[in-house]
């Protein structure tokens, strides 16, 4: 057997990938000729489940069959498959959630040029070509996409595969040289069903402006491809990834979202096999020229041609037209975001690795003897007994229950590594089940894939059959996972899947899955249906009662519904920090919520100022962890000096005192699909000037987050959204309030970040930070109404256990809203479900924007007299304060500013 041996630490990325001249079905769809097909119109079919029409490309006399369903939650899908394929086509499976309802169609005009079918109250059309075929969605009078409008389309027709016999040689060297078979370096690809691949372009009308498709490491606006690669989508294991590029990573999500001023649009393209996609705007200037002033203006427009290797075309177009709606359909169509534990929003704590039992003792200790708040401590792979998942090693980690019983007692959490590869080994009794059970996939010639990784040679659990996400999730049983408890909670890494002896770094394409299905079919959901195991098993070993953390490297749509991803092997610079922020955004516009960075930067090691930075920064994204590679020095918060540790605790404290924001966000996003990250333009969407802005975003409506990516500034650029005339933001620190609709230099300290509350909100904080979020949970809250010009604000709170479903299973949460208008506030349930116990009190509430001093402020309890409450005006920054309240957060109360 062989030692595995880790991709370079250099951080310098290594040329391991592919650029797109090097795929072969990409080479053949932009160097092959178009394809005109001609839509039959008189094979129009209308069922429940949509508009059926047959598509034929003449020269080949290929059918292809076009279904057309328009769903009652305004999305339009676009399914296109073989009329008659030798064999079934990959469709996704386990990504679209649920039955969806089809509005019922209507032909509303029929020529030989043309059907327009209609549907809802008519408002929606689809219009189909002949010739060329092409189909048009309009919306009212206006067309907002039309598929096919350059005439991509492309559908490699499965082959008989005799055909690759008799004629191989002459096709081996054909002119794209990559039909049956396709090498790239050593590698060889033995294509068992010949060239599989679809293409097509959309023109989105009107649009200047396209996000998503994570992961890159780019900007958030996606750029125009005409210069330079395509977006790939590829999930692959790249160290210290190259930045401003468009090669794949980790993981991957086929939509891409378009706004302009009046409209939010998605394009949903549901495939697992690479893709590439390409992008070109074009603006009302062409090419950047200005025109002749006679000149007809050319109205903006986003053309985006996608490339597949294999599958069908099942291409969603959500209609929007608000990006709340937008996010909505792309929710209902893949899943909401799961409602993560309480604790997994705290800060985490991991370092490959924590050497032994009394290491992770130690680090404990240490944010205790440093008051820092933090939940969860992380083992990397050594942890194991030889890189042996399920183990521990016996002489690091002799006790682990007892490690783990050590942290719970003060409500903290151990979370362990486990990869996908499983280390070739007969003695050892996972192995010989998994192997036994056939839950390994197989190479092309029917024997178990073996390639190398963290233990040397391994196998690949086959996550794509349920049989073995069965299995697998079993293997996280109580009984099963010696030395686990309740609290030990889990990592899935490596699932790209990485194998260091594959080509580019991962599996070859021909290795087998379950079904028979060729691994480029599949690849992209590889880590999505590991993560989906983890978590079955996770929910299962508490009989269904509590709620899973499960990280993830690798993932595809839908994987919000399972956990966390964070952006992997990033590097300790201030770039890869500025990256961090357009990075999260992307991955949050397409519905991977609860995300984050490795804080400091994994590779190579921070400086003290670039650290402190990144934490401030990482405070104010979602998924909070701190995590380092095994060359690099230690960096717990505490090993730089007393004002460093001071800055990072403060950082980490005010996450804490933000909690409850937070958690409601994600309550938010679990019920309505709104990321808690949102790009300026999610929430000020008629203010064009935003929409490429991504070095500031909001932290759900309230909070603008200005996080500073570069060394020794001091003062710092801050864009505030909204007109002049009716916005104001409150900076969070000092009350200072500013007007919207402008750029402000500001001054900064190295332990200050900006942070700016909307006038118009209500955020409620805990009182303290505790030392965890437990604790966390018994401080009482307080209140901050930010005032907009016409003296109003609203806000929620949402209340659960923190941790298990009984949120879901017997409603037992709470949601309040906080309401203020002419100077009263009431605190009022927003929901009529609901019914939790809960001793949490109101402490105080500070009211920012009174412009002069009240003559008294009365509260109301219930139906209880009025009593005069206690208060501080500060009339510099025109704040009310009101403490010593204890108002009940589950009762109905006012406060009066008189
Ligand atoms: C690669 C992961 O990206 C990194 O976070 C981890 O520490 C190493 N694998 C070792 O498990």
């Amino acid at each position: 057997m062989t030692e595995a041996k880790p991709p370079t630490i250099s951080g310098v990325p290594d040329q391991k990938t592919k650029t797109c001249d090097q795929v072969g079905f990409y080479r053949r769809q932009i160097e092959g000729p178009n394809l005109h097909h001609r839509a039959l119109l008189d094979t129009l079919v209308l069922t429940e489940k949509g508009a059926c029409f047959q598509l034929l490309e003449p020269d080949t006399q290929t059918r292809l069959l076009l279904t057309v369903s328009p769903y009652k939650n305004g999305a339009v899908r676009i399914l296109i498959d073989e009329l008659q394929p030798i064999k079934e086509r990959f469709r996704v499976p386990d990504v679209v959630t649920g039955e969806r309802q089809c509005e019922q169609l209507r032909v509303e005009r029929q020529d030989e040029d043309s059907v327009t079918l209609t549907w809802s109250s008519g408002c929606h059309l689809v219009r189909v070509w002949h010739f060329p075929f092409s189909l048009e969605i309009l919306c009212g009078e206006e067309e907002v996409v039309t598929f096919n409008s350059k005439d991509k389309l492309w559908f490699e027709t499965l082959q008989d595969p005799s055909r690759q016999t008799s004629c191989s040689s002459e096709l081996e060297e054909d002119q794209a040289g990559s039909l049956w078979k396709e090498t790239f370096g050593q590698f060889v690809d033995i294509k068992a069903n010949g060239p599989t691949s679809i293409g097509a372009d959309l023109s989105l009308h009107g649009f200047s402006h396209a996000y998503g498709l994570p992961e890159h490491a780019d900007s958030l606006k996606l750029r125009d491809t005409r210069e330079g690669e395509p977006y790939r989508l590829f999930n692959l294991d790249v160290f210290a990834y190259e930045l401003y590029s468009r090669f794949g990573l980790y993981g991957s999500v086929p939509l891409l979202v378009a706004h302009k001023p009046d409209r939010t649009l998605g394009v949903f393209w549901l495939n697992a096999s690479e893709t590439f996609v390409k992008i070109h705007y074009t603006t009302d200037h062409q090419d950047g020229q200005t025109p002749p002033v006679k000149m007809r203006r050319i109205q903006p427009q986003t053309d985006v041609h996608w490339l597949s290797e294999s599958g069908v075309i099942d291409c969603m177009v959500l209609l929007g037209p608000s990006p709340q709606q937008l996010f909505s359909q792309y929710a209902q169509m893949t899943g909401y975001q799961a409602l993560p534990p309480l604790f997994s929003l705290g800060y985490h704590q991991c370092r490959w690795n924590y050497e032994d039992e009394a290491d992770v003792r130690a680090v404990d200790a240490g944010f205790e003897h440093h008051n820092i708040p933090y939940d969860m401590i992380w083992l990397d792979i050594e942890h194991t007994d030889g890189k042996r998942y399920f183990t521990w090693d016996p002489v690091r980690f002799p006790d682990p229950a007892g490690l783990q019983h050590h942290l719970q007692q003060k409500n903290r959490k151990l979370v362990v590594i486990s990869d996908p590869h499983i280390k070739v080994d007969p003695d050892w009794s996972l192995y010989c089940e998994a192997r036994d059970g056939g839950h390994f996939v197989k190479d092309r010639e029917g024997q178990i894939y073996e390639g190398s990784c963290w233990s040397g040679d391994s196998c690949y659990l086959d996550f794509s059959s349920p049989a073995t996400r069965a299995w697998y999730a079993r293997c996280f049983a109580l009984d099963k996972y010696k030395g686990s408890t309740p609290s030990l909670f889990v990592w899935n890494d490596m699932n790209e899947p990485s194998v260091f002896s594959g080509p580019e770094q991962t599996m070859p394409k021909d290795a087998v899955h379950s079904g028979g299905w060729e691994h480029r079919e599949l690849h992209n959901l590889y880590g999505f249906q590991q993560h989906m195991a983890t978590v079955d098993g996770l929910i299962s070993r508490s009989g269904g009662s509590e709620r899973p953390f499960v990280l993830s490297r690798s993932f595809f749509a839908g994987s919000q519904r399972f956990g966390a991803i964070w952006t992997g092997d990033n590097v300790a610079s201030w770039e890869y920090l500025n990256i961090s922020i357009p990075m999260l955004l992307s991955l949050s516009v397409a519905g991977i919520m609860f995300c984050g960075a490795d804080v400091g930067g994994f590779v190579q090691d921070p400086q003290p100022e670039l650290l402190v930075r990144w934490y401030q920064a990482a405070s104010l994204q979602p998924f909070f962890r701190g995590h380092s590679a095994n060359v690099t020095k230690r960096r717990e918060p505490w090993l730089f000096g007393e004002e460093v540790t001071a800055a990072i605790r403060t950082a980490i404290q005010q996450r804490y005192c933000l909690l409850h924001y937070w958690y409601t966000l994600f309550h938010q996003a679990h019920t309505s699909g709104l990321p808690p990250l949102r790009p300026l333009w999610v929430e000020f969407p008629k203010e064009a000037s935003n929409f490429a802005v991504d070095n500031q975003y909001m932290i759900g409506g309230a909070l603008l987050a200005c996080p500073i990516t570069e060394p020794g500034v001091q003062e710092v650029n801050v864009l505030f959204p909204g007109s002049g005339e009716d916005e104001i933001w409150y900076d969070v620190h000092s009350a200072k309030a500013y007007k919207g609709g402008r750029t402000l230099s500001l001054p900064v300290t190295l332990d200050t970040v900006p942070v700016f509350q909307r006038g118009g909100s209500v955020v409620c904080r805990s009182a303290g930070c505790g030392s965890c979020t437990a604790e966390l949970q018994q401080l009482p809250l307080c209140l901050t109404v930010a005032l907009n010009s016409c003296g109003v604000a609203e806000g929620e709170l949402y209340l659960d256990d923190g941790h298990s479903f009984s949120y879901r299973d017997t409603k037992a949460f709470c949601l309040r809203r906080f309401n203020m208008l002419s100077g009263r506030l009431l605190c009022r349930r927003a929901s009529e479900e609901g019914v939790f116990e809960c001793d949490s009190v109101i402490q105080s509430v500070t009211v920012m924007g009174v412009k002069s001093k009240p003559a008294a402020v009365i509260v109301c309890v219930s139906d209880t007299t009025d009593v005069s409450a206690e208060f501080q005006y500060t009339e510099d920054c025109s704040i009310v304060t009101v403490t010593n309240l204890n108002l009940r957060v589950l009762m109905d109360w006012e406060i009066e500013i008189v």
